[in-house]
């Protein structure tokens, strides 16, 4: 056994989990008024609200005692101390991890081996704001001449999926170029995007921490030929493509010049970069003054999150409620389901932050786990979820618990009749969920429509919802920039806590590394018609060949 499941408050969890054994939110909501009001926590900072209704979950409050109990017990509070300190706890690549240095504002300093991490980012900040400033405004122009129409961003993984999901977030703010977002090494990603620009009018970021994947060095090159054969001129691409990288070498090899990069710092990883330089198209978008409302909301979780009590502590909550299903209850998975279309890449971005973060199988001692960790994550948007898979979370017979994410107003205000539409689906679908439909139920109203006694007998079991399916409601005000900064740092910090909790290095991702090595040895086998694969990969290598024959 770990540590973990070692410890006595592991013991009461197990021991609470039976004490609940037959618990239905449904009763327990009957039995109890007050159980809203008991369940809720909020977070309000200037005129940002962030709701929390923690009521839908199969827990009493002797059940938070117990799981606050746990996260004390595996000293959550020094490992939340030692990230802000910036000791080096991704301890298999010795680096600190300092994410939020990047959102305090206050200017603070903060000491790294001797470094002023406080100055280092505000230095780099300006610097991006003034860019994306200029780019906004024209003042930068491509090489003809032309005004920048359009950005393209070229990266992977936390190089395009948080600045894309932040990017489409605040839509209803984007007053910038047009942006575009290309990760996939898949040809037709890139040349279907160029399909639409003008080299002329288009700015390309290479975005890329290490400045080596793969993916976005492919992308880069394919991107540069495009452009240098749309304008002719080899020097084109001083006006036409920026770096986002902490590989400075690699980008002048490149051919870009050290002022069309921003650099970042290893201590910031990559599904944790979109605060950083990672982070131009968002400024782009929607300017210098939204992306720093951004990060003074995140900011403001990150305060919340260093010292509000755990009981009240919103992170910490949603970590241990998480924890809790995954753990106790063997849920496999949660959902994410964001009532906001422009939300649509949360999930994609989540299921990075999460899965690449605790989807780990030892622990920080290197001893194989013997608990679940990171759960699957996955979700669109409401209510375009419900016509599709809804189904399964409803009536299905896995446990697969629920965070619904919803705003009390509309982005425009004339819209909100049609807003309360989204808003009322959304409360419906975490209402039924928890209590259900019993066969009783759905017996009577199938005889009420006019069913015979057998008939309604026979549907009554398909018309029932077992209910007592948990899930967390989010509500804020508006999606604007301060309160996207505080709910993705909320998830960061939440995902932390987890990996905390469970004892594993949730800032390296060693599992995406090998598949990488196979793939470069693989590009060598698939351009040489003479050579082997590894014997798990020959089969399908001839077979690709041989499908390439057939015309
Ligand atoms: O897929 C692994 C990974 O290392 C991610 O963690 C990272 O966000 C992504 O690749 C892109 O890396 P880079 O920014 O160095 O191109």
């Amino acid at each position: 056994m770990t540590r973990l499941t070692r410890l006595p408050a592991w013991a009461a969890l197990e021991a609470e989990r039976q004490a609940l054994a037959g618990f239905h939110l449904r009763t327990a909501f009957a039995a109890d008024p007050g159980r809203y009001a008991r369940f809720e926590r909020r977070l309000e900072a200037g005129d940002a609200l962030l709701v929390a209704d923690f009521s839908k979950h199969r827990l009493e409050a002797r059940t938070l005692d117990r799981l606050v109990e746990l996260a004390d017990a595996c000293g959550l509070r020094e490992r939340i101390d030692a990230m802000f300190a910036g000791t080096r706890i991704n301890i298999t690549e010795n680096r600190a991890v300092l994410h939020v240095a990047l959102r305090d504002l206050s200017g603070r300093p903060r000491q790294l081996d001797g470094q002023d991490v406080t100055a280092d980012v505000a230095a780099v900040r300006a610097r991006q704001v003034d860019l994306a400033e200029r780019i906004r405004d024209s003042r930068w122009r491509g090489h003809t001449g032309a005004r920048i129409t359009d950005v393209v961003n070229l990266g992977i993984g936390g190089s395009d999926l948080g600045p894309q999901m932040m990017t489409l977030a605040l839509a209803p703010h984007h007053d910038g170029p047009r942006t575009w977002f290309v990760s996939n090494v898949d040809p037709e990603h890139l040349r279907s995007t160029l399909a639409r620009l003008d080299p002329a009018s288009t700015l390309f970021i290479v975005a890329s921490k290490t400045f080596t994947t793969i993916e976005t060095m492919t992308n880069a090159r394919a991107a540069r030929d495009w452009l240098l054969h749309g304008l002719n001129d080899p020097a084109a691409t001083a006006k036409h493509f920026v770096a986002l990288s902490t590989n400075a070498k690699d980008v002048a090899a490149f051919g870009i010049a050290p002022d069309n990069m921003l650099p970042f710092w290893d201590w910031v990883g990559g599904r944790y970069s979109l605060w950083s330089a990672i982070g131009l198209p968002i400024a782009i978008a929607v300017g210098g003054a939204r992306f720093t409302q951004m990060l003074a909301g995140a900011h403001a979780m990150d305060e919340h999150f260093r010292t509000a009590p755990f009981a009240s502590n919103l992170p910490v909550l949603m970590a241990l409620i998480g924890l809790w299903y995954v753990n106790f209850w063997n849920a496999g998975s949660v959902s994410i389901a964001p009532y906001s279309q422009h939300l649509s890449r949360f999930a994609a971005h989540l299921q990075q932050l999460d899965m690449e973060s605790n989807g780990k199988r030892v622990n920080l001692e290197g001893e194989i786990v013997d608990h679940a960790t990171g759960p699957v994550i996955w979700g669109e948007p409401g209510t375009n979820g419900q016509h599709a898979y809804f189904q399964l979370l409803q009536q299905g017979p896995a446990l697969i618990p629920l965070d619904f994410i919803v705003a009390a107003l509309p982005v425009h205000a004339e819209d909100d009749a049609q807003h309360r539409i989204l808003v009322a689906n959304c409360l419906a679908q975490s209402a039924t969920l928890a209590v259900g439909k019993t066969a009783d139920e759905a017996f009577a109203e199938m005889r009420a429509a006019g069913k015979s006694d057998a008939d309604a007998r026979k549907l009554a079991a398909h018309r029932e919802f077992p209910g007592n399916r948990p899930s967390t409601t989010l509500l804020v005000r508006r999606f604007d920039p301060f309160t996207m900064g505080m709910l993705l740092a909320l998830y960061e910090h939440k995902v932390f806590a987890q990996g905390a909790i469970w004892n594993v290095n949730s800032f390296d991702q060693w599992g995406v590394e090998l598949g990488k090595q196979i793939a470069t040895s693989l590009q060598g086998v698939l351009a040489d018609p003479q050579a082997n694969a590894e014997t798990v990969s020959q089969g399908i290598v001839e077979a690709w060949r041989e499908a390439r024959q057939r015309s």
